[in-house]
């Protein structure tokens, strides 16, 4: 069971502190369509950052998560009519859906989690002629302010000696960015595989994520990792908070008291692929 799943997983804190993704990235996505989506699929919806924003994309949209606590939180936020959410996986999201049906699927932060050859098969499989799959998500956030920082976040969240050997299998190909697991061109047409830091796109085509926070805001984010939730069952009895001692590091380097207001910006990748 993924560590999303877990009935003790905290959906509300996800909901309030995980970043969502700006309309000018939904623009760019719309501008594939041959025309609007019936029916959408968003799966590993987590608490619905994707899903209720594609409600105003298609007809309807269906998010799906193999979380049932996230699909409770998703299903308590108030929403748009065309929207339902439903529990299930990367191997039985297409249960009951018929072939060709789908014009639009998409995987917000979270495919590095499925196993991806048979997720693409089974995509194809439903998604009508020209319908997009569309994955994206993003990782390894810098403070604008102080660029520093991340050499202690990377610390913390990477090294073997804090949460390193704490990440479920999967989160390793969201580090590198899918580079291994593309969207494969055999399957799908006009593949489009694009990073926020590439020089050579518009404005328009990157997907940037930023959010202003306060700094204590920020450490909330952290306690929404998984590896995090693994971390504190592992935990021996008298070890401090893995955070508490990030949080210290952090405002010993810079200052920054937990009321401060900082941006925060993460790396992303996306991948759109056409039936
Ligand atoms: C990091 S969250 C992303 C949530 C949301 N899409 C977003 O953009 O913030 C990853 C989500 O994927 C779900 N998940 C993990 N493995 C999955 C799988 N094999 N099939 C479907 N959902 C999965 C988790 O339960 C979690 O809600």
């Amino acid at each position: 069971m993924s560590t999303f799943a877990q009935s003790n997983y905290a959906a509300h804190n996800y909901k309030n502190f995980r970043p969502v993704y700006p309309p000018q990235f939904y623009e760019y996505l719309k501008k594939h369509f041959v025309s609007k989506p019936n029916l959408a699929i968003d799966l590993g919806c987590g608490t619905g950052q994707a899903t209720f924003e594609l409600a105003n994309l298609a007809e309807s949209v269906v998010g799906v998560d193999n979380s049932a606590t996230m699909i409770d939180q998703a299903r308590a936020s108030s929403h748009p009519d065309n929207v339902s959410f439903r529990v299930g996986n990367d191997r039985t999201f297409a249960d009951g859906v018929s072939p060709d049906s789908v014009d639009l699927i998409t995987v917000a932060e979270a495919a590095h989690w499925f196993d991806l050859a048979p997720f693409y098969k089974t995509a194809h499989e439903i998604l009508r002629k020209d319908g997009i799959l569309a994955i994206w998500g993003y990782c390894d956030q810098t403070i604008q302010e102080y660029p520093a920082v991340s050499d202690i976040t990377e610390k913390y969240s990477y090294h073997p000696d804090y949460l390193g050997k704490f990440w479920d299998q999967g989160r390793d190909r969201l580090h590198h960015f899918y580079s291994d697991d593309k969207i494969p061109d055999t399957l799908f047409r006009d593949v489009e595989y694009r990073f926020n830091s590439s020089k050579e796109l518009s404005p328009q085509e990157k997907l940037e994520i930023s959010k202003q926070m306060t700094f204590k805001e920020f450490m909330d984010y952290f306690r929404t990792y998984s590896a995090y939730h693994t971390w504190l069952a592992a935990r021996g009895g008298s070890e401090e908070d893995i955070f508490d001692r990030m949080q210290r590091e952090i405002m010993d380097r810079t200052g920054l008291k937990l009321e401060s207001t900082i941006t925060v910006k993460w790396n992303t990748v996306y991948m759109f692929g056409r039936k």
